[in-house]
């Protein structure tokens, strides 16, 4: 069984096909042991309770110091004893603490054919707006293996995306996410339950 951690900041539609995934069997042996948010109203944590899985917030507002605020995120992670971590719109720089614990076994979505529209700055609409504002005719999202870097760790899968006259950054969200990030991401949880992508590193 694998067991995994999913991190998220926002509305969870992405934990939201995992879990969905899980339920109808297109993801095999895997169990969300805990989903841990840095935002105490994030609705994903609503979708975590309503599946009946753990569901924790670790807000950088009750904590003195980052380091500490990193220390208490890195705790919770731990506590569920993840094989693998999943950042599901998690919009935290994780620690280079953190990084080096769970190197190889962090994996992040990210709404952009990466290279393009991607690094510091770039995440949520801000990235479909950008996509829009250079006119490109194909977009789509990326899984991939985290690193120290922002969206720099290895690519692990990709889909692309039609832009169509007329989208909005809203309009091209939901596409993206409808037509690529809700697939990508539980078939990369999936291919890694059935080891057809190992994981780098085992658990420390
Ligand atoms: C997604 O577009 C994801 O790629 C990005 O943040 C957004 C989170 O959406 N990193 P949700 O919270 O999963 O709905």
């Amino acid at each position: 069984m694998l067991n995994i951690v999913v991190m998220v900041s926002g509305g969870g539609t992405n934990l939201q096909a995992i879990i969905d995934a899980i339920a109808d069997g297109r993801i095999h042996d895997t169990r969300i042991a805990r989903v841990i948010s840095n935002k105490k109203d994030a609705y994903a944590l609503e979708r975590a309770k309503n599946a009946g899985i753990d569901a924790v917030a670790v807000a950088r507002a009750d904590h003195g110091s980052r380091e500490e605020f990193d220390r208490a995120l890195l705790a919770a992670m731990d506590e569920a004893e993840p094989d693998l971590v999943v950042l599901a719109g998690f919009l935290v720089v994780l620690s280079p603490e953190i990084i080096r614990k769970y190197k190889g076994r962090i994996i992040n979505i990210h709404p952009s054919l990466i290279p393009s529209f991607c690094g510091e700055g770039f995440y949520g609409l801000k990235v479909h707006e950008e996509a829009l504002k250079r006119g490109v005719k194909v977009t789509g999202a990326t899984v991939h293996f985290v690193d120290e870097g922002c969206d720099t760790g290895p690519i692990i899968t990709q889909k692309a995306v039609e832009v169509e006259p007329g989208d909005t950054p809203e309009i091209l969200q939901r596409r993206v996410m409808e037509q690529a990030e809700w697939i990508i991401l539980p078939e990369t949880i999936d291919r890694i339950a059935k080891g057809s992508i190992t994981l780098k590193e085992e658990k420390k």
